[in-house]
């Protein structure tokens, strides 16, 4: 018999920041919502407390992909969305061997999505035409590079890749984008001198805040035409 409650969105680092904005708009108007979390957060409670179904799943080794998405198959036959937030922003740093900053973020950016959009290609399948959603989040760096992070921006620029790849592989059940944003909301720790020189760097010249996100993914899972397609949230950096 035809399952009668809407298949529910995944969200890869659903606990905070940008990941949790998207998660508490779409559970306040009752849509629901799966969340990947990895560390514990006081907000946990409250999105379990407005509906949320909250896996635990620790991406930084493919057995920990696999065993979560072992686990969202059980909870979930079918899903409305992938979005795929889950990010580290690591530099070259003398702290860490460069090969082990590429292989966290190739596993985070790369493996992540690649393996959890195949695992799951089932659940989203077979919901009609346009019927499912797969949305990347990638980086205004990604066109740009960065000396900072070179690992980072080689790897969401692979993620920005597989968003074309799966489009053409999904079509026309699954449409798949990516989401570029550039300054969204800083970090706490972030001082008033680097604050204003990031600021300065776009042509609006705020940080926006995490609704600009959510209205994009809002938009892109009302349409039922969008597909393959890079939307940058930068302010107009590129013209700066
Ligand atoms: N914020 C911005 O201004 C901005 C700008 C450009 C692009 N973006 C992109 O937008 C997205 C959201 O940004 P954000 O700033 O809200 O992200 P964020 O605060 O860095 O949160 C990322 C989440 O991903 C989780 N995560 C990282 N590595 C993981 C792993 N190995 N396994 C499981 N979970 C893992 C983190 O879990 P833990 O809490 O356990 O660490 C965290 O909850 C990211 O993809 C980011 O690259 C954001």
């Amino acid at each position: 018999m035809e399952s009668h409650h809407p298949a529910p969105i995944l969200i890869t680092g659903g606990a905070r920041r940008i990941g949790l904005a998207l998660a508490r708009s779409f559970l306040q108007r009752d849509i629901p919502v799966i969340i990947a979390y990895r560390s514990d957060y006081p907000t946990l409670a409250e999105l379990k407390q407005l509906g949320a179904i909250c896996i635990q799943g620790d991406f930084s080794t493919h057995e920990g992909i696999y065993h979560f998405a072992g686990r969202v198959q059980q909870a979930a036959p079918k899903l409305r969305a992938i979005i795929h937030n889950a990010s580290a922003w690591l530099a070259e740093s003398s702290d860490m061997p460069p090969e082990q900053v590429m292989a966290a973020m190739l596993q985070i950016h790369v493996y992540t999505p690649y393996l959890l959009n195949q695992l799951l290609e089932q659940n989203l399948r077979g919901q009609g035409l346009a019927g499912a959603d797969i949305i990347h989040l990638t980086d205004y760096v990604v066109e740009k590079g960065s000396d900072k992070h070179i690992a980072y921006a080689a790897s969401k620029a692979a993620l920005d890749n597989m968003t074309r790849s799966f489009a053409r592989k999904l079509a026309p059940e699954v449409k798949v984008n990516a989401i570029a944003p550039s300054l969204i909301l800083f970090n706490p720790g972030d001082d008033a001198a680097y604050r204003q020189q990031a600021l300065q760097k776009s042509l609006m010249k705020i940080a926006p805040g995490e609704n600009e996100v959510v209205n994009l993914v809002d938009y892109l899972l009302g349409s039922c035409y969008v597909t393959g397609r890079t939307h940058g949230v930068d302010g107009g950096r590129p013209l700066r």
